[in-house]
């Protein structure tokens, strides 16, 4: 593993950016904050069912607050047929048995809050489960009941009603139309679903389910997180008359606008919900999920009266490539600054191949590949990457993992699999699942440490060095540099601040960029460069040599300087 060198680490102050720390009490603390996203189910399973879980991530959160993150947003815990990982909420106030409980779940935001960590939770307002009690009621009482108006329900086309209402094609393969079953046992009109069929979306037309999610998001604000994510933020409205989109390969980033997602109307309803977040003390927040065309079309979900931040996927996309990721982190830059919003970056989350893996093979993979690549030129990559993305204003997301370095599990076999999209023809490639793998704690164990009782997605031979416990103290380990990362992050008050960048002169491939009392050299290409002093050199994620008034900047290799 390449050496870097550590920094100190102050460890003392929760906040980024040189304020205190006390939750709501600063303001603003989500412009420059770091937040560290936990996929329940696989990062610590307390109970030792092979499942993550509540208790799980509680025991973990002194880890959290060592790492040096700011807040952590939970990936839904909600009661769920699990049909697709729970973001098939059958009862938006209650807590699956098996994450646990109700008082967990509070005990586990206030021990955050306890160590001055924020926490996030996700909403999921463009689809419930079929096991919600509305769709059951409305599958139950038949055409005409009242709960078929909170959904999309249509007469099939065809003589006998045998084909989909339009050609809206699922995100998860297939048509997003399924036709029910009258109670009388004859075929009746079809549903909509954009994701499974387990997952009809909602009408927002319908002012019960506009209510019913202020609600929600009230239940929860009142039992004190700090915000919310929220899923498939784009998709809520759809386009009057539902009309036909002419065929076509639906793709989540690069397409026009369809007609079921990124439709002006979905503004007016985050218009509603900021209402309600600053009805609370503490600065809550929310964050959307919203895959757009462009960075511009992003920017409408921050403007001042609607949500804080939004996921910056044209970042999560762009290949390893300097001139691609200078004008990506220009053009995000230049979207946010006339809505005053922070800018946002990602590299990995829950629905995407982690970057190490998608650096580990040649550019151009999009989101998601099933090629394991060269493991360690991935690695290298991803570290680099990230102290790139770490010196970028703004607030930055992290996925469980990521920090030990974990590349995508390419080989699960196919029986282990259970993303919903991998079972549906021609949809995403359904490969999810190899991001999900769940954690290595230890070196030995049946599941390094995740839990007593094996694991729900097999972990590969191998992981125990990729261990938190293997990492733990060895300065070359990328835990080492994610937490000597963000400590110089949190002791440097410009790195998180501001809404631009100040590029500098640097040959071709290099990106050398100036941040208050901080430079960022990044070599993006695949051989040694010779650059300039730059400062003092504070951190770096691969072995730099100072020659001098020179400095060599290995290939694929970010470093830090103070100036
Ligand atoms: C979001 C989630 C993803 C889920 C989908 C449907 O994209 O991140 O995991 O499958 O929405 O809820």
């Amino acid at each position: 593993m390449t050496q870097h060198l550590a920094a100190p680490r102050t460890g003392t102050t929760a906040a980024s950016g040189g304020h205190t720390e006390t939750p709501g009490h600063r303001t603003g603390w989500w412009q420059d904050a770091v937040i560290y996203q936990v996929y329940p189910r696989s990062f610590a399973d307390g109970n030792g069912d092979g499942m993550g879980d509540l208790d799980g991530v509680r025991d973990r959160l002194p880890y959290l607050k060592e790492l040096g993150v700011d807040a952590v947003w939970l990936s839904p815990f909600y009661a769920s047929p699990q049909a697709d990982a729970g973001y098939d909420v059958a009862d938006y106030r209650a807590i699956d048995p098996m994450f646990g409980t109700l008082p967990a779940a509070q005990a586990l935001i206030a021990d955050a809050h306890g160590l001055g960590l924020r926490v996030i939770v996700d909403v999921v307002p463009n689809h419930s489960s079929e096991q919600h009690t509305w769709f059951r009621r409305a599958i139950e009482e038949g055409p005409g009941s009242p709960m078929r108006e909170r959904y999309h329900f249509r007469p099939g086309k065809g003589d006998g009603g045998e084909l989909p209402p339009n050609d809206w094609p699922s995100v998860f393969g297939g048509p997003a139309w399924t036709r029910t079953t009258d109670p009388d046992g004859t075929p009746g009109d079809w549903y909509l679903h954009l994701f499974a069929p387990e997952q009809p979306d909602f009408n927002w037309e319908h002012p019960a389910v506009a209510e019913e999610f202020r609600s929600i998001l009230r239940f929860w604000l009142d039992l004190g997180v700090d915000g919310f994510r929220i899923d498939v933020a784009h998709g809520l409205v759809k386009a009057p008359g539902l009309p036909d989109i002419g065929g076509g390969k639906l793709r989540l980033l690069g397409n026009d606008i369809m007609p079921f997602f990124d439709q002006d109307g979905v503004h007016e309803i985050y218009r509603s919900w900021r209402q309600v977040l600053d009805a609370y003390a503490g600065d809550r927040i929310a964050v959307a999920e919203a895959w757009t065309p462009t960075v511009e079309r992003t920017a409408h979900y921050v403007r001042p009266d609607e949500l804080h931040q939004a996921f910056n996927f044209q970042y999560l996309s762009t290949s390893w490539d300097g001139p691609a990721l200078r004008e990506v982190i220009e053009t995000s830059l230049a979207a946010m600054r006339p809505v005053g919003a922070p800018a946002t970056w990602v590299l990995s989350n829950h629905d995407v191949t982690r970057h190490a893996t998608r650096f580990a093979g040649p550019p151009g993979v999009g989101t998601q590949t099933r090629e394991a690549g060269d493991r360690v030129l991935g690695l290298r990559r991803a570290r680099a990457a990230t102290l790139l993305m770490l010196a970028l204003p703004g607030s930055a997301y992290l996925y469980q993992g990521e920090e030990l370095g974990l590349p995508d599990v390419t080989d699960l076999p196919d029986e282990a699999r259970q993303d919903p999209s991998f079972f549906r023809a021609d949809g995403q490639d359904g490969f999810r699942d190899g991001c999900r793998v769940p954690i290595p704690w230890t070196r030995a164990g049946e599941s390094y440490g995740f839990g007593a009782g094996g694991s729900w997605l097999p972990q590969p031979a191998g992981w125990a060095e990729l261990s938190v416990e293997a990492q733990t103290g060895d300065p070359g380990s990328t835990l080492e540099l994610y937490r000597s990362a963000l400590a110089v992050r949190r002791r440097q008050p410009g790195l998180g601040a501001g809404s631009s960048v100040e590029w500098l002169d640097a040959p071709e491939g290099v990106l050398v960029f100036a941040r208050p009392g901080f430079v960022c050299t990044v070599n993006t290409t695949g051989t040694a460069v010779r650059i300039g002093a730059h400062g003092r050199l504070l951190l770096a994620s691969g072995p730099v040599t100072e020659n001098g008034a020179d400095t060599d900047l290995p290939p694929d290799t970010t470093a830090w300087w103070a100036v």
